[in-house]
């Protein structure tokens, strides 16, 4: 009768109060031990319950009574210490095997960890030879070294931190656009337009007996998206806050430390924007929330990172936090630029394009904290930016946001929403017809608007102090590398 109540229980939802009775029945049966993540064992709150974990062996230690060994399944940063009679002791029992323990939690007598798992059974479920495994007990491995074994680094504590924090800071921007009144909406992977203008892309086309060459799948040319943005900004003409949050392909050179072939993007678009502050106030405010939601959600994995991958580095995130970011022109960054005694490798004269040596002065000019840069010269824009009519200097109404150790993490611009303007741009550069669908949207009930990027993966290099952005994305596509 017992496990049938049990059995009814585990098919509703497992509040704590109904998990806790669930196990509690369990382990009076002890025949089927409730299955525990290690974050749920290592909490402390089923002591006494006969459980099952599963997971990788993460240190063995053999005593001439005793076998420990340290079991991790994902779920958090610590793992799962696990105490057998040396009779449970097995040859295949080594770092990197995978197992399943059974046995009863207890209050560990070591203050290191509140709960240890007493095995009564421990099933070697799939073994891993340690001298050709390529990571090595408690030897810390830098990112560089794990970097060589994308198809196994996931195993290592300090990328197995990296992507729990990568799912958390996701999980804050949704929240933080929900929160704020934005629909999200799924742009298109496939295009047929170029809207960053720089022929950065990759060119798509069936393969196959089938097909011809010469003739086109989707009658058009079509590519791998550059940008969502010319989509939610038709979105942003019937919803008037919209936003997207999906994967991005440039063909441009990725040999760099914050270039990737395919990275991911959150761009926002909102309509009746009347000036770049209304597109700043959603970028500190996305960039706050995402920050404090992961210092708050992550703690022992941003622990990780920032005492023994990055040192240092958490004073730097607290000091972004603390104060506002501020705004400068264009006009007013390259006369800071030519100002300093740096030996620049690229030009700073009005017109020239912000380099990353540049954009790194910048933000330590302005105290090592966020910094918004505004008004770029109109020629250095695409189509779409609005043009500020000013004179002499010409510019645009774009704006980029400059953070520590990376350079540029955000590029936007209000939207030129002028028929007449747009129509001049589109007809200078021979788009007009290519663009017909996105002038209509200035025929019909056009509005004043604008948006913003952000890159995903910087954001992470930016608070967690990682200098090279293949380390921050699970599968990094760059030139010449694409192996999983
Ligand atoms: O400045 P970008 O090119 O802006 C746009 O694409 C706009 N259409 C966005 C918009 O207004 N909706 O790119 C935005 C951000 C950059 O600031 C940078 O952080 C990131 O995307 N980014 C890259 N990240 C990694 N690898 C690359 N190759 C990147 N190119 C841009």
């Amino acid at each position: 009768m017992l496990q049938a109540a049990a059995k009814t229980l585990s098919v509703v939802t497992t509040t704590s109060v109904s998990r806790g009775i669930l196990l509690s029945i369990r382990h009076y049966c002890k025949k089927t031990p409730a299955k525990l993540r290690v974050s749920e064992a290592v909490s402390g709150a089923e002591l006494g319950a006969n459980v099952k974990v599963q997971g990788w062996v993460r240190s063995v230690r053999a005593q001439k009574s005793h076998l420990f060994l340290h079991v991790n399944d994902g779920s958090s940063l610590q793992s799962l210490q696990v105490v057998a009679s040396s009779e449970l002791n097995d040859p295949l029992l080594t770092f990197g095997s995978a197992v399943e323990v059974t046995g009863t939690l207890k209050k560990s007598p070591n203050q290191k960890q509140p709960v240890e798992l007493e095995a009564e059974q421990i099933h070697i479920v799939g073994e891993c030879n340690p001298l050709e495994f390529p990571f090595k007990i408690k030897e810390r491995h830098g990112l560089e070294y794990i970097r060589q074994f994308p198809h196994l680094r996931c195993r290592t504590n300090a990328f197995s931190s990296l992507l729990r924090i990568r799912s958390e800071a996701t999980t804050a921007v949704h929240s933080y656009f929900k929160e704020n009144g934005f629909l999200q909406i799924h742009t298109p992977v496939i295009t047929s337009n170029d809207c960053e203008g720089a022929g950065e892309l990759f060119k798509i086309e069936p393969s196959g007996p089938d097909y011809e060459e010469e003739e086109h799948f989707f009658s058009v040319p079509a590519f791998l998206t550059v940008s969502g943005q010319l989509h939610l900004e038709l979105m942003s003409g019937a919803f008037s806050k919209v936003y997207t949050f999906g994967p991005t392909f440039r063909a441009e050179n990725s040999q760099s430390r914050r270039h990737l072939a395919e990275f991911y993007m959150v761009e926002a678009e909102v309509s009746f924007a009347q000036s770049l502050e209304d597109l700043t106030k959603v970028m500190e405010g996305m960039f706050r929330s995402a920050t404090e939601h992961v210092l708050a959600h992550c703690a022992e994995d941003l622990d990780l990172f920032h005492k023994h991958v990055t040192p240092g580095h958490r004073e730097i995130v607290e000091a972004m936090l603390k104060n506002r970011f501020p705004t400068i022109t264009y006009s007013e960054a390259i006369d800071i630029l030519n100002r300093s005694s740096e030996n620049f490798a690229f030009p700073t004269d009005w017109g020239c394009d912000l380099q990353t040596e540049h954009e790194k002065y910048l933000v330590k000019h302005c105290g090592n904290i966020p910094v918004f840069v505004t008004d770029y010269p109109y020629d250095l824009k695409p189509f779409y930016a609005r043009d500020n009519q000013d004179h002499p200097e010409h510019t645009a109404a774009a704006v980029d946001l400059l953070v520590p150790g990376v350079g540029e993490l955000c590029g936007g611009s209000l939207r030129e929403e002028r028929l007449d303007l747009l129509r001049a741009r589109l007809q200078q550069a021979g788009l007009e017809d290519t663009y017909s669908w996105y002038l209509d949207l200035r025929r019909f009930g056009s509005v004043p608007h604008g948006g913003f990027g952000m890159g995903f993966e910087r954001y992470l290099q930016c608070i967690l102090g990682v200098d090279n952005i293949k380390d921050v994305i699970p599968f990094p596509r760059f030139s010449h590398s694409c192996v999983l």
